[in-house]
């Protein structure tokens, strides 16, 4: 057996696809390594979303270098370093000049060509190969569905790439256009992951909500009618789904939230801004007024869902009144958890020209308001799940013998005891005793 050595950054599209390439190089006679300095082939899948992930690139390829060097110089042996993901797409010539000792480059919408490509490295003439193309045929026709080991939950992409062109983002540019994969695909995929025993799959897009496909009776689906489908697959036992756009929340997914049981009440649907000012030039096409709509009805159909969001401080033109509106809006909706972050500059989006650049102090003085109080809100969401009896996936072991990690139905980690071995993959009732920052801890009540 070759080793692989895979490290993952970015969203869980990124982790997916991880997932994937190494399906794919297993029947190679790949395995996976946790140890980079031994490895035979060392893949690196990058995220280009802010400066500092691609920063972390970069520094991460330096390291690379000197543990393969090493390598060579103990074993003879020469490691293949590949870059996969939004960095590569993105920067694929750059790497290429800045890390020579780079062995291949590999898009997002390209990297099932990865054995192709690895069988193509010379360790003597060391011709790189870029391999960046947004294809015709895509990716997921060529994944040939070899599900290996994936503990009892797991993640299934079913929509990639983006129309929508926020002002700030690199996404439509690092993957390209709104494909929506088939459902047929969907629905095997699905089955191969349960009869691997998964019980929780969630359902991935960068904007999972704008999928839609044509079934054979030429109905055409959307995600809610797809969750539906899948809750009838009787061994899964829960759904989620994310990232979801504001503007593709129908009243089908809406009702799902309160039709499905075994979708969990949980929503990560984000704003960025709670002003009108900054929403129109982050060209988000909708309102302040029109997201609480929307998050309204939600509510209606389903009262007890737990709210999710991402918030930019310190885009450009950004005025204190702006930001005021942000704090506002938070505190209006009261989320049990978010995502906020600096604005950062990506060179080829149109905000990056803007004249109008916030200062680095007060995009640093906002991003500490806004995560204040969303610290807040996370921890008092936590703390009125005591004394509630939780039905929780129980996913892995924790750092401590005999304790357990599971998911709640809103996205908390949840730790407990139990003397019982091979729990993993069960689904068991917890009554929360103590709720902290970013966790549950409880008691375990029947398994
Ligand atoms: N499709 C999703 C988000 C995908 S990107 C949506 O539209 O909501 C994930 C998050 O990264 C975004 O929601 C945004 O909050 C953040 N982000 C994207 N570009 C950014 C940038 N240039 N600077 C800071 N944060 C950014
Ligand atoms: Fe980026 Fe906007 Fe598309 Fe989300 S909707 S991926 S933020 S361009
Ligand atoms: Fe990053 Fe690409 Fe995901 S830029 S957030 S890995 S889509």
């Amino acid at each position: 057996m070759k080793k692989l050595f895979i490290k993952t950054h970015g969203c869980q599209m990124n982790f997916y696809d991880s997932e994937k390439m190494v399906d794919l190089l297993k029947p190679h006679g790949y395995q996976i390594d946790e140890n980079p300095e031994d490895a035979d082939i060392i893949v690196i899948n990058t995220c280009h979303i802010r400066e500092k992930a691609v920063e972390k690139t970069y520094s991460e390829l330096g390291r690379i270098r000197d543990q393969v060097n090493l390598r060579k110089e103990k074993t003879g042996k020469k490691s293949i370093v590949a870059v996969a993901g939004c960095v590569a797409q993105a920067q694929g010539k750059e790497i290429m000049k800045r890390s020579p000792w780079v062995d291949i480059v590999v898009g997002p919408q390209s990297y099932q060509n990865l054995p192709e490509l690895i069988a193509k490295v010379d360790p003597l003439t060391k011709n790189n190969h870029i391999n960046i193309e947004f294809p015709t045929v895509p990716k997921f026709d060529h994944l040939k569905s070899i599900v290996t080991e994936r503990g009892p939950s797991a993640f299934l992409t079913i929509q990639e790439g983006c129309d929508k062109f926020c002002a700030f983002c690199v996404v439509p540019y690092t993957r390209g256009a709104e494909y929506s994969r088939p459902i047929k695909s969907i629905l095997d995929e699905a089955k191969e992951l349960i009869d691997n025993g998964v019980k929780e799959i969630t359902l991935l897009g960068q904007n999972v909500n704008a999928w839609h496909a044509e079934w054979t009776d030429k109905n055409v689906w959307g995600l809610g009618r797809l969750i539906k489908e899948l809750s009838k697959i009787k061994e899964l036992e829960f759904i989620r789904y994310t990232t979801s756009h504001p503007l593709d929340m129908d009243l089908e997914l809406i009702e799902a939230h309160r039709d499905v049981s075994k979708l969990m009440p949980y929503l990560h649907l984000p704003i960025q801004s709670g002003s009108d000012n900054i929403l129109r030039s982050m060209n988000r096409k909708h309102t302040v007024k029109e997201y609480i709509k929307v998050i309204e009805k939600v509510r209606h159909y389903n009262p007890n869902i737990a709210l999710s969001g991402d918030f930019i401080v310190g885009f450009p033109g950004e005025t204190d009144k702006d930001h005021q509106a942000t704090l506002d809006l938070i505190k209006e909706i009261k989320y049990s958890q978010a995502y906020s972050f600096k604005y950062s500059i990506r060179p080829g989006t149109p905000a990056a020209i803007s004249l109008n650049q916030v200062d680095e102090s007060y995009k640093k003085s906002r991003l500490e308001e806004v995560q204040n109080i969303l610290r807040d809100q996370q921890f008092a969401f936590n703390k009125q799940s005591i004394n509630s009896t939780l039905k929780i996936l129980v996913l892995k072991n924790g750092k401590k013998s005999n304790q357990y990690l599971g998911r709640s139905q809103y996205n908390q980690s949840v730790y407990f005891n139990c003397n019982e071995k091979n729990i993993i993959g069960s689904t068991v009732d917890i009554n929360v005793t103590q709720a902290f920052q970013n966790s549950l801890t409880g008691n375990i009540i029947n398994i």
